[in-house]
């Protein structure tokens, strides 16, 4: 997505080899404009996947897949990563570990929302390890319903997480793809292949 890969190149800031800050539209400050076009276009890479939910993880992931539930005309759930005063009733649960962080983390749907039935698509800001996202297939696989797909805004592509999935069998559809961050610059996977 050329507009997202021109907003990274003009606003990201490499912060190391490993990490970009993207707070000027996605991690803090949100573009609800750049925003809808990211729905419009997840929307229509799994347009003909017969999607019935959006499931993503709080906070980053959030914006980006509402965005895509408007276009899909489809609800959106959001795995918490903190114990919540109100949700408390049949919760699935998993545990993600973050390389960043260096911890374990529980994360949590309820039950109530997902079913059977559903056939989801996943949604996150970025993929590095792919941890989020399996902590995210295995809420989904516990629930019964069954994952079409994983759509993602930034994918740091050397780092393991997209390999992981595809090998897995998942379809991962990433808006942008990041071939490296080394000396301070962004290279897109997009731009060696042109
Ligand atoms: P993984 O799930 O792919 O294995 O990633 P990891 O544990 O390394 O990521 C932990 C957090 O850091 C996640 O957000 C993830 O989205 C984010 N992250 C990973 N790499 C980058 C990066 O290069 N740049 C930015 N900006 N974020 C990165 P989180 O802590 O859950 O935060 P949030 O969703 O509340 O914003
Ligand atoms: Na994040
Ligand atoms: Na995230």
């Amino acid at each position: 997505m050329k507009l997202l890969r021109e907003k990274i190149q003009n606003e990201g800031i490499v912060l190391s080899d490993g990490v970009l800050k993207v707070d000027s539209f996605l991690n803090h400050q949100i573009d609800p404009i750049l925003m809808k076009e990211i729905g419009i276009e997840f929307a229509k890479r799994f347009e003909n996947e017969g999607i019935t939910k959006i499931v993503t993880i709080e906070s980053s992931g959030i914006s980006p897949a509402v965005m895509a539930g408007l276009e899909l005309g489809i609800k959106v759930v959001f795995a918490r990563k903190r114990k919540s005063l109100t949700l408390t009733n049949h919760l699935l649960t998993s545990k993600v570990y973050s390389f960043t962080k260096q911890e374990e983390n529980m994360i949590a749907i309820s039950s109530q929302y997902l079913s059977s039935t559903d056939r989801v698509l996943i949604i996150d800001d970025f993929l590095a390890n792919g941890e989020a996202a399996k902590g995210l297939i295995d809420l989904v696989n516990q629930s019964g319903a069954s994952v079409q797909g994983i759509g993602i805004v930034i994918e740091k592509s050397f780092q393991k997480g997209a390999a992981e999935l595809k090998n897995l069998g998942y379809r991962v559809e990433s808006l942008a793809r990041i071939q490296s961050l080394t000396k301070g610059k962004v290279s897109f996977v997009e731009d060696a292949q042109e």
